[in-house]
């Protein structure tokens, strides 16, 4: 999940190539690199690390040419060092690649017999080497690629450079995603639409198996078969204009406190205000009111979003629902009833187990549906409905924003449902949009802990290890704060039900451990508040996270209560994501981690 760009331009390209990959940079950040044609000769400039250290070489060394390739790495195959850097060359050819060459081995071991040795751990080099032999074997570029496109196995999308062309590109795309746009005299790839906004908003996506020749005098892009096919151009919405922090230190933290203005934002799409009604703004190609059931796959953070909607549509719905995390729902082939439903929850949309997932529920008869942020992404552009999240985008890579938009889309659509179904009176569902209403305002009160939060993240900074327990539809929510303090501080951090605590885990507590416990006050509370006790004897330390009534119930034993507003059980696992958010950035920035870019994570896992 390398972010890769490419211009054939008439101008110098060095710079806006680092441009565009400052914009990908949430894909990878383990190294950068350039290469151009500087007179007939392909010049390099890489580095290991973050994007500037490539801007600083670029100043040390400037590059002049004006047809270039660029790329940000997230390592798959070799060490994040300058040699396993992008782009990959030999005098004949440069090329950038994102996603994984499975049969690279073999590949390589034909090529040896031949003299063709790797100078690097990647598998990338090996198309560098394979079209190089094509080439010294007579081939044009066109060809060469197309032989080397057929020997590759594996999801990925590449560019590519020729010393002896010095007007073309090639570009191929096979289950990574990538886009050619059209600028004025020049044309520009990228791995997305955001890539390239600064240069123009006139786009084609290339479709699986597509693969693009690109010169002056336009694009011709052919598919898996070799046919000339027309791709529509289309006009982007990404912005050109880089999100910035404004007043925060961090984008995490600014992702966080723009919860409540986000989340109104996603309320004004899935609920209509005035009469309190739930609002489906979607053609929908299924009836809610007939389906047998609805499978939800997604990864990580949005899979614990699915978990919590899970416990609305079944509650609010009476809709039965199998959810599953992506990368092993698509190995499992589960069998599907016709004519279910299927649901992606994808952030970037660009997830390649949730998209794995979903083509295999594409091709078992079932309605496809994606709930999902970037609207141009490829998760978005294979399903039947899009249900947008509308929190803007997110750029710090633990997710923040994007997880509360998720829900509270989540949350809409699951009244929406119980009403088709006829499950929720008009009184019932108005009470519950009614509750979804206050969301904006209980996000900003829950917000006001920060100051508490700082402080108790202080002590937090110190442990090893850290518990979080929950029950019912708080579970989802410890499993997601141990998620948020494992990724961005480095703190081992579990999230588990609170009732099965003394099944095992139970024998973890000591005076050492911090147990962050989740319970809003609901018809679970008691319960929840009963396991506390259990851990309490043992001398954990409890930080409880809850409103009045539950901290009126938790007794003395608790270390510290971190208290939410009081809010109607259906939104409460939106406001108690809140506290544990501001925990795990505390805690991270208490111990001077790199909050927005945390060590070996991307932005967007497109390889599986
Ligand atoms: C955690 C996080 C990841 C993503 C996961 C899925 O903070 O960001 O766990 O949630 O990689 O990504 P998307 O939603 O883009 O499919």
């Amino acid at each position: 999940m390398c972010g890769i760009v490419g211009i054939l331009g008439s101008e110098p390209v060095a710079d806006r190539l680092v441009e565009a990959l400052r914009r990908l940079e949430y894909r990878g950040y383990d190294s950068a690199g350039v290469a151009t044609l500087e007179g007939m000769a392909i010049a390099r400039r890489r580095a290991e690390g973050k994007l500037h250290n490539l801007a600083k070489r670029l100043v040390e060394e400037p590059l002049e040419g004006t047809i270039g390739i660029g790329h940000t790495r997230w390592a798959t195959h070799g060490a994040p060092t300058e040699s396993n850097a992008h782009p990959h060359a030999t005098d004949a050819v440069a090329v950038v690649h994102n996603g994984i060459i499975e049969n690279f081995r073999a590949l390589l071991a034909d090529l040896a017999q031949d003299g063709y040795l790797p100078q690097t751990q990647t598998d990338t080099e090996v198309v560098a080497l394979w079209v190089t032999r094509e080439l010294a074997r007579g081939a044009t570029p066109e060809q060469a690629v197309a032989n080397t496109l057929e020997h590759l196995h594996g999801a990925f999308a590449l560019a590519l450079m020729f010393h002896d062309h010095p007007g073309l590109l090639i570009a191929a795309r096979r289950g990574a995603p990538l886009a050619v746009g059209y600028g004025e005299n020049e044309i520009y790839l990228g791995s997305d639409a955001m890539a390239l906004a600064p240069f123009t908003a006139r786009l084609s996506y290339l479709e699986d198996g597509d693969w693009a020749i690109i010169t002056h005098d336009g694009v011709i892009i052919r598919d898996a078969s070799g046919e000339v096919v027309k791709r529509p151009v289309e006009t982007s919405q990404a912005s050109a204009l880089l999100v910035d922090k404004g007043n925060h230190r961090h984008f995490m933290a600014k992702e966080i406190d723009e919860q409540p203005e986000t989340i109104s934002h996603t309320l004004s799409h899935y609920v209509d205000m005035a009469s309190e009604t739930a609002a489906l703004r979607e053609g929908l190609p299924f009836d809610f009111a007939s389906l047998p059931r609805l499978t939800i796959s997604a990864c990580g953070t949005a899979y614990y979003a699915g978990c919590v909607a899970k416990y609305w549509f079944e509650r609010y719905a009476r809709l039965p629902v199998d959810i599953d995390v992506a990368s092993e729902f698509r190995y499992r082939e589960p069998p599907l009833m016709p004519n279910g439903l299927s649901l992606f929850i994808s952030q970037s949309g660009e997830t390649a187990d949730t998209l794995a997932a979903l083509r295999y529920c594409a091709s078992q008869d079932q309605h496809i549906a994606s709930l999902i942020n970037t609207l141009e992404s490829t998760i978005a552009r294979e399903s039947d409905v899009v249900f947008p999240i509308l929190c803007g985008p997110e750029i710090g890579v633990a997710s923040t924003k994007a997880f509360t938009a998720q829900l509270t889309a989540l949350a809409g659509l699951a009244v929406a449902a119980g009403r088709a179904r006829g499950v929720l009176t008009p009184e019932a569902e108005r009470q519950l949009v009614h509750a979804l209403v206050g969301l904006p305002s209980a996000v900003s009160e829950a917000l006001r802990a920060e100051t508490q939060i700082m402080e108790i993240a202080r002590h937090l900074s110190r442990a090893k290890d850290v518990l979080y327990l929950g029950r019912g539809q708080m579970f989802p929510i410890a499993m997601e704060g141990a998620l948020k303090l494992k990724e961005i501080s480095y703190i081992h951090a579990e999230g588990y039900p609170a009732g099965e605590l003394k099944h095992g885990p139970i024998a973890l507590i000591d005076e050492d451990m911090p147990v962050i416990v989740v319970a809003p006050s609901d018809e679970l509370v008691d319960k929840t508040l009963s396991n506390m006790q259990e851990v309490a004897a043992r001398g954990g330390r409890i930080i409880l996270i809850t409103d009045e009534v539950g901290a009126n119930a938790a007794g003395k034993d608790v270390a510290e209560i971190i208290r939410i507003p009081q809010v109607s059980s259906f939104v409460a696992p939106i406001v108690a994501t809140i506290p544990v958010q501001l925990l795990a950035y505390h805690t991270a920035v208490a111990m001077g981690t790199d909050v927005d870019q945390p060590r070996n994570l991307a932005k967007s896992v497109t390889v599986e």
